[in-house]
């Protein structure tokens, strides 16, 4: 039987699964475990599941040994893998795309309407029990009906934010590095134009080397005064501190952030601001799409330690 590590507590019927399959060696914690704990962790597996709080560099595939095959990442994003370290010794990776693309579009668009409608503002002043009485001038929001919703990323998440944000009778426009995608249903602009025009923009770009800091000062600086932001892909696309500036300043009108550039950590200047709404990187936090997402790894893990195949989820099958 193949040996297994789990580096963190994922849902029941996930662990049943790789219980039945493989010898498996668990980190039952909802905390990641120390690095040392990691290291020593998957040493000598034949396959490891990771979080997207692992870093999977030449540190760990040392430690883990020749006998390693995959690196089964419980993300969609593995920004937290060194891609090529892993190619090059011959280490498949696999990811979880397809099962969270609701579940995190579902979150933007509550993250957007809680940032738009002062949700979590009023909520915040009735705990504080400040005294507060309804009147027609009284905590008010913005509407969506008719405003451009510019989408940095037409990719899965993106496509199915755009589609939710018309119910709501926003227009839509996309931005996407490779260009116009063959079939969008929506109008590409460049993306210096989308920030500049859209009312509300939401990232759904990976975070690689070039969208780093996508949004910096600048991008900031150039969006409209009553714009909005959304993040729910990677905290580092933002520059955490030119946005505090930038929100302090009334450069933009608010921000919706799920993810952030030090998580845990959040910028001490967001934690100050009604102007944002913050949520502690849930996008894919459903009971559902967890145990989906987990019984992805499991079929990559499955393919490749006990069936002898590349498993569809690989993000580089040239390492088979
Ligand atoms: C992902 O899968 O990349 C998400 O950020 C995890 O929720």
């Amino acid at each position: 039987m193949a040996s297994v590590y789990l580096s963190r507590r994922v849902p029941g019927p996930v662990v049943a699964e790789l219980e039945r399959l493989f010898d498996l060696s668990v980190y039952d914690e909802e905390r990641p475990p120390a690095r040392a704990e990691l290291l020593a962790g998957v040493a000598g597996r034949d396959g490891v599941c990771t979080m997207l709080s692992d870093r999977v560099d030449d540190e760990l595939l040392d430690a883990a040994g020749p006998k390693l095959r995959i690196v089964a990442n419980f993300a969609v994003g593995y920004d937290n893998v060194d891609l090529a370290a892993c190619t090059r010794r011959g280490v498949l990776v696999s990811n979880t795309p397809g099962v969270l693309t609701e579940a995190t579009a579902e979150l933007t668009v509550a993250l957007l309407l809680d940032l738009v409608r002062r949700v979590s503002e009023g909520d915040r002043m009735i705990r504080r029990d400040k005294g507060w009485i309804w009147s027609p001038t009284f905590l008010l929001g913005t509407g969506l009906r008719g405003k451009l919703l510019g989408v940095v990323g037409l990719g899965r998440i993106g496509s199915e934010v755009a589609r939710l944000a018309e119910a709501f009778g926003m227009r839509v426009a996309y931005t996407s590095r490779g260009g116009p995608k063959e079939g969008a249903a929506y109008e590409f602009l460049a993306f210096e134009e989308l920030i500049r025009t859209a009312d509300v923009v939401s990232l759904h770009c990976p975070l690689t080397p070039e969208t780093r800091h996508l949004i910096g000062r600048s991008e900031l600086e150039a969006m409209r005064r009553d714009a909005f932001l959304v993040n729910t892909t990677r905290g580092p696309v933002v520059d955490e501190a030119a946005l505090v500036e930038a929100l302090r300043e009334g450069e933009i009108a608010g921000a919706a952030l799920d993810v952030f550039e030090r998580e845990p950590e959040v910028h001490p200047g967001l934690l100050e601001l009604e102007n944002a709404v913050l949520a502690p990187h849930v996008g894919s936090a459903t009971h559902e799409t967890r145990e989906a997402m987990g019984m992805l790894c499991v079929s990559a893990l499955r393919a490749v330690l006990v069936e002898g195949r590349c498993p569809e989820n690989a993000v580089n099958p040239e390492a088979w």
